[in-house]
């Protein structure tokens, strides 16, 4: 349970219609987001703040998490509190969890001191590099905007989202997206069609600071160079090739992640040889996320993922989906 403090200085910037609506008056906010994969991934010379600039491309992923923000009764008011819809969830209720840190700060951003129940149903693999908690902040942004109608704009809420955390941005835009700074820097990119993934999930969650010092262990003082996004990538996604986009599928992470978890290797081995198109690390993993070329071939890649009995569970989902949106 979080206790809000109000804050009067609220952000600035433009104020859009489209997002979120003005409600302020519903009794719930029900809001899903997605989860995403990292089409490319380059990472570069981590600076000062321990952080590491980044070059990426997101895409948004049909594995969907829920919050449903309730408005509280009288005795409740002024405290953050959040309910895991499944209870053995992996992931804190308390006021560590991600969605409570996003409410908390937009009711301090906003001066809102009414506070707010939030249910979350989680979808989306935990620790396993594909975002999902970013993900539940994300959706929390916009439940809470929407119910406490303080009418943020989108680029005010990803001016808050980045405060949560590098990958916290993307999800609120969705589809496929070039990530720079910290990744939190999210520019729309052009795709056409539909891509289709089958996600192999781990026993246990990889830890991103973990990786990203591993990553800079492996670069033994060097200076990694970060790389723009090829040319072939942003071709093959306008184009809806997804056999061009599997030849430029890359991530800097995957052999940081394979270093920590070598069985990996032999994940994306089981899927190419299923005949996935191409099978990588998931952002800073453990999942391995294989691009297919139709639903049969997901079907074929996902059998014989579950048949090696090197993972934990195998989850299918088709690509680009949209970001953050009012449901109910
Ligand atoms: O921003 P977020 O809390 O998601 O980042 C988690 C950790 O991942 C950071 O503390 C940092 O160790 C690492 N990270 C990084 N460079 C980035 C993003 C994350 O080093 N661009």
């Amino acid at each position: 349970m979080s206790h809000l403090r109000a804050v009067p200085d609220g952000p600035t910037g433009p104020r859009e219609s489209t997002v979120p609506p003005r409600s302020g008056s519903a009794s719930s906010v029900r809001v899903e987001a997605p989860g995403k994969v990292n089409l490319f991934l380059s990472v570069g010379a981590s600076g000062p703040d321990g952080y590491h600039p980044l070059t990426t491309v997101f895409q948004a992923v049909r594995l969907i998490e829920t919050v449903t923000a309730r408005r509280q009764s009288a005795q409740d008011h002024g405290t953050v509190t959040l309910t895991l819809e499944e209870p053995d969830a992996d992931v804190p209720a308390d006021d560590s969890n991600l969605a409570v840190r996003a409410a908390t700060l937009l009711a301090q951003t906003t001066g809102v001191s009414e506070g707010v129940d939030l249910l979350l149903r989680k979808r989306v693999p935990v620790a396993g590099g594909m975002a999902g908690g970013s993900a539940d902040a994300a959706a929390a942004l916009v439940a809470c905007n929407a119910l406490w109608g303080t009418g943020l704009s989108l680029p005010e809420l990803s001016a808050l989202a980045a405060r949560l955390g590098a990958d916290v941005p993307f999800p609120l835009t969705g589809a496929t997206a070039v990530g720079s700074g910290r990744g939190d820097l999210v520019t729309p990119i052009m795709t056409r069609g539909a891509y289709h993934w089958v996600f192999a999930l781990a026993e246990e969650g990889l830890s991103t600071p973990a990786v990203f010092r591993r990553f800079d262990e492996m670069a033994g003082g060097g200076q990694p160079a970060l790389h723009d996004v090829p040319e072939a990538l942003t071709a093959a996604l306008r184009a809806g090739d997804a056999r061009a986009l599997a030849g430029s599928l890359h991530n800097d992470l995957q052999a940081a992640a394979l270093d920590l978890r070598p069985e990996l290797a032999e994940v994306i081995a089981v899927a190419e040889e299923a005949g996935a198109l191409r099978a990588i690390v998931s952002g800073s993993g453990p999942t391995i996320a294989a691009l297919v070329e139709d639903p049969g071939s997901a079907q074929r890649v996902s059998r014989a993922l579950k048949a090696s009995g090197l993972v934990a569970d195998v989850l299918r989902a088709d690509a680009p989906v949209a970001g953050a949106r009012v449901v109910g």
